[in-house]
């Protein structure tokens, strides 16, 4: 009796219940922490019945609301999904919540899950600084322990193909190495809280329009050097527990179902050992998801829309599908919330979370990600000078955009616009409480700060007219779903024109989701792209024009100066049926962002790896040298000026006899940060596969013997300096010795 009131309740379950495996004398031997991830993953598959593997593989949405779906009464409140449990054997249920910005809310109609918002993507990615993604990730993940998660749903890291696609601001821009290694610290970051997350939408989802019915056709060498590789770095830097496939077909079969894709590259060539679940809603065929790759099911609406559950039980039963293809599943699921740690600390719901710590970690991220575009004559930072401040537009009195979708926010604070955008998911629009202009009223107490709304062209011009300098705010809001054109929305670039006239010392600061149109750019002296830029953008936009901050960000993806400089103008599907399925070629195969530009010889409007600075630095000393089959570059960076900086020194590889996709790659980077005079000096090592071709008859990439060009550079126009280095032909095995 005693004895039997030490055990907790679970535990005298557990013991009482039926044996499940005969091989398994103790159903909780798995608990053993002394095993490795995978010996506890195969004790505990075995002690499972059919039915508890099934409950393992298949989520369903955890929101409330008025939606006509099921919802288990264990899901945490305004969750993406859950994951049944098996309580007999003390494995916990998988709370899965979205996205890269922090913990969401689904369904922003009752927002009652109030966190901290990282900024965009994008932004995270315009630091170029992986340190800063690994905190921002460590951050939202803490929130996400905190309010009762183990799973997220964060990690975007489609490459930036259309410059319209309405999620771009959840991604990593449209380098691979540049977007795998943000993606891969954020990921790093995120999983430091003992929880897992999911790198995404896994492939080629690179277009929201129609985007269950869109069949990307691209060739296997071109896929593997652009998408791909961004999705092999960062799962090699970030070693996610999960990956979601994406909704789209991929040369012909759903990425769900996608044997290449999943069986393939993935788990073959990449020796993937985590697990893949669908985005939600992405299965189709039962049969199929289970042999071609798919481990876990999510986005079930109703019981009765099950993929796995009952029909896999049946594929099962008539042996259509071996139970061991189950195990499979099920052992990855297990394993990655073993060697996570999330399966022996189960996190707990509503914890205390410190948000003014948290918002720090946000304006930090802002402050190194928002990048200035234009600079002419010093219009930036507002001088003492500037005495008479005019800020105009974008909702600046009162806060700051954020993205739409499931990769919501809801800011701490609550949202100072409402009614604005589509009434429905992904709408409507929410705005941070962090007004820019009070924030820099707090900065320049000595400033009369005049503010316009924008709606009232004269109105604006006059509020212009009477200011030494004056700054518009232009928002375009995107969102998961949808996607949008180039030209700002609302007629804000009549706003631009109408504030430049009036004022010559006009700035433009743009809240965008990606790259946009600027007409008038040659009629404005300064521009900052501030992105989406989180819980605490308005203090860091503030600090960044008042110089408290020196701006460092740079550009992860090119901006064009029509929709005409990009692979295809516009995106296809808006007038294809709701089921038709439908093509689109990327035709442009590894050529994608700075690389089209450069086979082309477009100019852009601002060039990949862009940003301006409030100091000088000169960067030399370039030697380069040919090491164990690829290349490593140093270099030194000196700050020129008088203010402290950082920069982005960025290297550039291209073969000197051409051969490439485009005429040269990225080939590494690093950001230096510099007191005034300083010098650092920088090595970086080009990660081999940028020097090679992908070789389907062999697969792996295939390094051409001959001469390299190495440019150290600050941006992908800058002609920069350069050094040539001769390389002996190589061939690099697909995996890089990953398991096959
Ligand atoms: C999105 C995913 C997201 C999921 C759960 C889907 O609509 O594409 O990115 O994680 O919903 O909210």
């Amino acid at each position: 009796m005693k004895i039997l009131k030490l055990l907790t309740t679970a535990a005298v379950i557990a013991l009482a219940a039926p044996v499940a495996g005969a091989a398994t004398p103790n159903p909780l031997a798995w608990q053993n922490k002394k095993l490795s991830p995978d010996a506890r993953a195969d004790l505990l598959v075995r002690a499972m019945t059919l039915d508890e593997k099934l409950l393992v593989v298949t989520s369903y949405y955890g929101t409330q609301g008025d939606w006509n779906h099921y919802r288990d009464p264990l899901a945490r409140r305004q969750s993406a999904g859950f994951v049944a449990g098996v309580p007999r054997l003390h494995f916990a249920p998988q709370w899965q919540t979205d996205a890269g910005s922090g913990v969401a809310t689904q369904g922003v109609a009752a927002p009652d899950l109030q966190r901290t918002a990282l900024p965009a993507g994008i932004l995270t990615a315009s630091t170029w600084n992986p340190e800063m993604a690994v905190r921002g990730g460590a951050m939202i993940g803490a929130e996400a322990r905190a309010s009762g998660f183990n799973t997220m749903l964060a990690g975007g890291v489609d490459l930036l193909r259309e410059p319209g696609n309405g999620r771009n601001f959840e991604y990593g821009g449209e380098d691979p190495l540049l977007a795998g290694t943000m993606v891969g610290a954020i990921t790093r970051g995120i999983q430091s809280n003992r929880i897992i997350t999911t790198i995404k939408h896994f492939a080629f989802n690179d277009q929201e329009t129609r985007r269950t019915t869109v069949n990307i056709l691209i060739d296997e060498p071109a896929a593997r050097m652009s998408d791909l590789l961004a999705f092999q770095i960062a799962i090699e830097q970030g070693n996610p527990g999960a990956i979601m496939c994406s909704y789209n077909l991929v040369n012909g079969e759903w990425a769900c179902q996608n044997d290449w894709l999943l069986n393939k590259v993935l788990k073959r060539d990449w020796g993937y050992k985590g697990f893949v679940m669908s985005d939600w809603g992405g299965m189709h065929d039962t049969v199929k998801n289970a042999l071609n790759g798919l481990d876990q099911e999510a986005g079930v609406q109703q019981p009765a829309d099950y993929v796995y559950r009952d029909k896999l039980k049946a594929a099962i039963a008539d042996g259509r599908v071996p139970e061991k293809v189950l195990d499979d599943k099920v052992h990855r699921i297990a394993r990655a919330l073993i060697a996570s740690g999330a399966a022996d600390d189960v996190p707990t719901a509503d914890n205390p979370i410190d948000f003014a710590a948290h918002e720090k970690v946000s304006q930090a991220d802002a402050e190194e990600g928002i990048v200035l575009l234009k600079n002419d004559g010093h219009v930036l930072p507002l001088a003492g000078a500037a005495k008479r401040i005019a800020i105009i537009g974008g909702h600046a009195d009162v806060g700051v955009l954020t993205g739409g979708g499931s990769a919501q926010v809801y800011p701490r604070g609550g949202s100072p616009v409402t009614g604005e955008g589509p009434k429905q998911w992904p709408g409507p629009h929410v705005y941070a409480p962090s007004s820019p202009m009070k924030a820099l009223q707090a900065e320049r107490p000595d400033a009369r700060i005049s503010w316009a709304s924008g709606g009232d062209l004269e109105k604006a011009a006059a509020t212009a007219k009477d200011a030494d300098v004056a700054i518009v705010f232009v928002t375009q809001w995107t969102a998961e779903g949808m996607d949008f054109p180039l030209t700002l929305p609302n007629e804000q670039d009549a706003l631009v024109d109408a504030v430049a006239r009036a004022n010559p010392n006009t700035v433009v600061v743009l809240e965008t989701g990606g790259p946009v149109l600027m007409p008038w750019i040659d009629r404005v002296k300064g521009a900052v792209e501030a992105w989406y830029p989180g819980s605490k953008g308005g203090e860091a936009i503030a600090r960044i024009l008042a110089g408290k901050v020196n701006p460092s960000g740079h550009l992860p993806v090119t901006f064009g100066r029509a929709a005409t400089d990009w692979p295809r103008a516009s995106i296809d599907g808006a007038n294809r049926g709701e089921k038709e399925v439908f093509d689109v070629r990327f035709s442009e195969g590894a050529a994608v962002g700075y690389k089209w530009f450069d086979k082309n010889g477009t100019t852009p409007l601002f060039p990949f790896g862009h940003g301006l600075s409030y100091t000088k630095f000169t960067q030399g000393g370039l030697k380069a040298a040919a090491k164990s089959g690829t290349i490593t570059a140093s270099f030194s960076v000196r700050n020129a000026g008088s203010v402290a900086g950082k920069q982005v020194a960025q290297i550039y590889v291209s073969p000197v006899g051409g051969g490439w996709e485009a005429p040269k790659r990225l080939g590494g980077f690093a950001k230096l940060d510099l007191a005034p005079g300083q010098s650092k000096t920088a090595t970086v090592t080009v990660d081999p596969r940028l020097l090679g071709m992908w070789d389907s008859a062999r697969p792996g990439w295939k390094v051409a013997g001959g001469k390299y060009r190495v440019t150290l550079a600050t941006s992908a126009t800058d002609p920069g300096t350069s050094v040539i280095v001769s390389l002996p032909a190589s061939h690099l095995p697909v995996g890089r010795g990953a398991a096959k």
